[in-house]
């Protein structure tokens, strides 16, 4: 069997991995994996349950007990959710109990599938080193918190742009800062950043990247 194509998406919050791993999943007939919502969801449990996600043995519990279909239906994507993700993540147990379930993810394609792409903060540096093609995708600050609030602004209407971007800034900080896989660019990940870039001129810069290596690899 031909070796799965893995595409490996890590950078800050809201630096349009996902939209863009989503584009990309399309192009070449690949199944996506938001990794983030992992993590938003055993954060999600924790705080369902009433529990703190600083509490290390009980994060680390509800890690391994996890199921994706637990939180089909569940708002994971609010600014608690994401800041309790960001505290759980930092929690070494938590992500290991994590880490084979997104390494089979990458590895073993679903039928008519030819591989994956997976977006976080550590898909090309410790979930999947081996991977056919790395981007590391950023923007600065201000452009980040504006995406995120135009995102989030319909359904919350009295959220302020300066809010987001304080939630970011603290976000991306605790996820760079950590000692346990830490958010950081791979040494061999392509760095695209989208600051100035349309969605499509950013999907246009990543095709280019993807079909140079794969044309190399084939
Ligand atoms: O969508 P957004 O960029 O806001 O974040 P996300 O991808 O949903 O991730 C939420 C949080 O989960 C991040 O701030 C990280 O703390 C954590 N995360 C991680 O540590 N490793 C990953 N591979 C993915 C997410």
């Amino acid at each position: 069997m031909e070796k799965p194509i893995v595409i490996a998406l890590d950078g800050p919050a809201a630096s349009g991995k996902g939209t863009l791993a989503r584009l990309i999943a399309d192009q070449y007939a690949l199944a996506y994996l938001d990794t983030g919502v992992l993590y938003r969801g055993v954060a999600w449990l924790l705080l369902e349950d009433g529990n703190d996600p600083n509490d290390a043995a009980l994060a680390a519990k509800a890690a391994k007990n996890f199921d994706i279909e637990k939180i089909e239906n569940a708002d994971i994507r609010t600014r608690k959710v994401g800041a309790a993700a960001s505290v759980v993540a930092a929690n070494a147990d938590v992500r290991a109990a994590l880490l084979e379930f997104q390494r089979r993810f990458a590895n073993e394609p679903k039928p008519g599938l030819k591989g994956a792409v997976l977006d976080g903060r550590d898909i090309g540096t410790v979930v999947c080193p081996d991977a056919t093609v790395k981007f590391f995708v950023t923007a600065s600050a201000d452009v980040r918190a504006r995406r995120r609030w135009l995102e989030l602004s319909p359904s919350r209407p009295t959220l302020e742009e300066a809010t987001v971007y304080k939630d970011l800034v603290e976000r991306d900080a605790r996820d760079a800062a950590r000692d346990d896989a830490p958010m950081t660019r791979a040494d061999d990940a392509e760095l695209l950043d989208t600051t100035h870039l349309s969605i499509d001129a950013a999907f246009a810069a990543a095709r280019r990247v993807i079909d140079g290596v794969t044309r190399r690899c084939s």
